[in-house]
């Protein structure tokens, strides 16, 4: 087996008296889509977080493309090929799209593979294309979602974290960027760690999947499996299925689409 491309063992993070996530382990192979479910509060944005460097973890170990992760600042992190897409749409509001494009990639000096890629961004989000010389706070909300995460492609990233893409959108448009992030996946062989509220869709095209709840993993396995367990099926996709009861921990927030 090769080592995966992001390995956390035992990973515990706190906001000062919080804890938030304890004994986090988890395997992200190289070249696949593996997503993360839980309800609110549940620490999804918190492993996202650990591993991007925005918290340390205070215990536990990230391992990444062989490079250790514990202790490393974002920018650090970005330099490695690792891209966190955070939750809500983080733009730059004032700087028109193509602009914000291009701070995606100020890392790079490939000036014409640069501008290939924004070829490539707009082939795969073509509303990006028809609004490049506007100012990104003229989009819709779905539409600065696709900019930071067409943002973030543009730094040429091995993992890309991506935490909630689908939140808020109109079904239309949720089915548009889970056939991207699909897309990302297959054509650019991107690895995929994402976050999700809509385990349905998430469990679609991942290949594997985590749920955490209350800060600990409590479920894992192929993707494929975990559409079929009594309690992901209950709680995350709604389906009541007779003579069967789920456990009551699992609290039913946001989860119903
Ligand atoms: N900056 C912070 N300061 C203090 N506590 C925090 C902070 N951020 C998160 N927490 C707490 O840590 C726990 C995990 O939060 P986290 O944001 O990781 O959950 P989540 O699964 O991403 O939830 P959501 O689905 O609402 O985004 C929660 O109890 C939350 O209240
Ligand atoms: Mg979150």
């Amino acid at each position: 087996m090769p080592e995966p491309l992001l390995a956390l063992r035992n990973v515990e993070t706190c906001y000062g008296p919080v804890l938030a996530i304890q004994g986090v382990s988890m395997d992200v192979p190289a070249g696949s889509i593996v997503t993360l479910l839980g309800s609110n509060g549940a620490g999804k944005s918190t492993v996202l977080k650990s591993i991007s460097g925005f918290v340390e973890p205070r215990k536990g170990t990230i391992r990444f493309a062989g490079h250790d992760l514990v202790g490393r600042e974002p920018d650090a992190t970005v330099a490695l090929g690792l891209l966190h897409v955070p939750e809500g749409r983080e733009v730059f509001p004032f700087l028109t799209v193509r602009e914000n494009l291009l701070m995606g990639a100020y890392t790079r000096r490939d000036r014409d593979a640069v501008h290939a890629d924004i070829e490539r961004m707009h082939g795969l989000f073509p509303a990006l294309r028809e609004r490049s010389a506007q100012p990104a706070m003229n989009l819709s909300g779905g539409e600065q979602q696709m900019l930071a995460i067409a943002r973030a492609l543009m730094a040429s990233p091995s993992l890309l974290l991506l935490d909630e893409p689908s939140l808020g959108l109109s079904p239309r448009l949720v089915g548009e960027i889970f056939a991207i992030i699909r897309r990302i996946n297959v054509e650019a062989g991107t690895t995929i760690l994402l976050v999700e509220q809509n385990a349905r869709k998430a469990l679609e095209v991942a290949n594997y999947g985590y749920v955490i709840e209350v800060g600990r993993i409590v479920m894992k396995g192929p993707a494929r499996e975990l559409v079929e367990k009594a309690d992901i099926r209950e709680f995350y996709l709604g389906v009541k299925e007779a003579g069967m009861r789920a456990s009551r921990r699992w609290k039913r927030t946001k989860l119903w689409r």
